[in-house]
């Protein structure tokens, strides 16, 4: 038995994750638009990774019984000025998906919900890896990025990354 507070929080976590997707995707169409085929690829494999998230909270409602809402997710389109824009953007998405996920975990210490605990802690690690990421790609860009040659590499580099899907299984 999850407690209804949890249920709801877990419901409103499926919609952020799919935000998130909606989010990364409007980044990789920006970068589409610059040509910068690499950046794009990045963030298109990110909201992939974002939907595999979306799917493991629905998951975990069902294989305990509870209903699944599907609200409508919101407008995610932005107006980013430069090329190093969207990477503070996704950093910043990502700090507060982690504040989500530790208000849900916090919830659960409250109640003693020891069965969601134990699901989110693989989302506690995987935001560690996520913020890791964006921070990455931001300071990378800071160092190398107005360098055209440069920028060129990293590109190349960010075209290798490919979907996995999570280790997490439900
Ligand atoms: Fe699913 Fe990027 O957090």
């Amino acid at each position: 038995m999850i407690d209804k507070k949890v249920v709801t929080l877990l419901n409103e976590q499926i919609n952020k994750e799919f935000f998130s997707a909606y989010l990364y995707l409007d980044i990789a169409n920006f970068y589409a638009h610059k040509n910068l085929l690499g950046y794009e690829n990045w963030f298109k494999v990110q909201a992939q990774e974002e939907m595999a998230h979306a799917l493991l909270f629905r998951q975990y409602l069902l294989n305990n019984g509870y209903a699944v809402e599907f609200p409508s997710i919101g407008d995610p389109t932005k107006k980013y000025e430069d090329n190093k824009a969207p990477l503070l953007e996704a950093l910043k998405h990502e700090q507060y998906v982690t504040a989500s996920i530790n208000a849900i975990y916090e919830q659960g210490v409250l109640l003693k919900d020891y069965r969601t605990l134990q699901f989110l802690d693989w989302f506690i690690k995987e935001q560690g890896e996520e913020e890791m990421n964006a921070q990455d790609n931001l300071q990378k860009y800071e160092l190398f990025g107005s360098d055209p040659k440069s920028l060129y590499m990293l590109d190349r580099e960010l075209l290798t990354r490919v979907f996995t899907a999570p280790s997490l299984v439900l």
